[in-house]
């Protein structure tokens, strides 16, 4: 990674309340520790009262002028491929939360995660608002928004979410009991889902505006989704850590299932148009390398302190 880059991840990953949601991957020891402390699901209920925010409280004006007048067609274009996985990714995490939420054994994690499934709403209707207020799109409702934006996703996109997370949350959904499928739905939705792909592309969409000067409000906002979703990760990596834990069994289904979605996962971070341009083509000024990179680290420092071999 680039020192540009790496001093962007140095400045968000110190902020003190991303630092206190604990996720192994804002925590540098995890490179030679395994023993770092997580809080629990009561701890992360604590901090998600004290870690509230509003979408009606962000101002687009500058962002609507940014959009209009400041970025070209093309940009735009290329950016509602980022814009589009985020906005179509949260309503969809949104809508499978709850048979995951139901099917988790103790009363404190289905509190937690009932916190997770307002924040996920939360996350739709701030990308909504910031897709009406600034005009993104021609469509008004959500419904005809979500339907619009749709249309830039990749294929791997539908393969992770509505084939390999809805064949598990709707085995949950019939079968809430069965642990197995349980530990598999977390470290696809927990790791994969938001802890490498959409932290790993909200800090390169956030560091790129910032340093553009763009979309001040977006930003804003995306900071709050963030810090949420480092929350979100951190109940992941405490619940497939005890669970490895638990019973060799889970610790099985945890590999078996990043090994099956990582591919999928990692195709999902290059837009549909990347394939008729040149294979190592940049994306705001970063290499699909410097993605993986990025999202590696992250994903192996929270392996290391679930228990995985890495
Ligand atoms: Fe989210
Ligand atoms: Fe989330």
């Amino acid at each position: 990674m680039g020192t540009r880059e790496a001093t962007g991840t140095q400045s968000r990953t110190e902020r003190a309340d991303f630092q206190a949601t604990a996720d192994p991957a804002l925590i540098e020891a995890a490179d030679r520790t395994a023993d770092i402390k997580l809080l629990t699901s009561e701890e992360l209920y604590m901090l998600w009262e004290r870690q509230q925010w509003q979408t009606q409280e962000l101002d687009f004006t500058k962002d609507r002028e940014d959009w209009h007048e400041r970025i070209s067609e093309e940009e735009r274009f290329q950016r509602m491929y980022g814009l589009s996985s985020f906005f179509i990714g949260e309503q969809k995490v949104a809508e499978e939360l709850g048979p995951i939420m139901r099917a988790a054994p103790t009363e404190d994690q289905r509190i937690f995660l009932c916190t997770q499934i307002a924040d996920e709403a939360r996350h739709v209707r701030f990308f909504e608002r910031f897709y009406r207020e600034v005009g993104v799109l021609e469509a008004d409702g959500l419904t005809e928004m979500l339907e619009e934006t749709s249309a830039h996703l990749n294929d791997n996109f539908s393969r992770l979410f509505d084939e390999m997370l809805k064949q598990r949350t709707d085995r949950l959904s019939t079968e809430p009991e069965d642990t197995e499928a349980l530990v598999e739905a977390i470290t696809l939705y927990h790791m994969v889902i938001e802890g490498m792909l959409a932290l790993t592309g909200q800090h390169f969409i956030m560091d790129y505006n910032e340093r553009e000067g763009t979309l001040p409000a977006f930003v804003e906002g995306f900071q709050n989704v963030a810090r949420d979703e480092h929350r979100h990760v951190a109940f992941g990596s405490v619940f497939l850590r005890d669970k490895a834990r638990e019973d060799e069994r889970y610790k099985k289904a945890i590999q078996r299932t990043l090994e099956e979605s990582l591919p999928v996962a990692d195709g999902v971070l290059s837009p549909p148009w990347a394939k008729d341009v040149d294979a190592d083509f940049e994306l705001f000024g970063y290499s699909l390398e410097d993605t993986r990179k990025f999202a590696g680290t992250c994903l192996m420092r929270r392996l290391k302190v679930i228990g995985l071999q890495v």
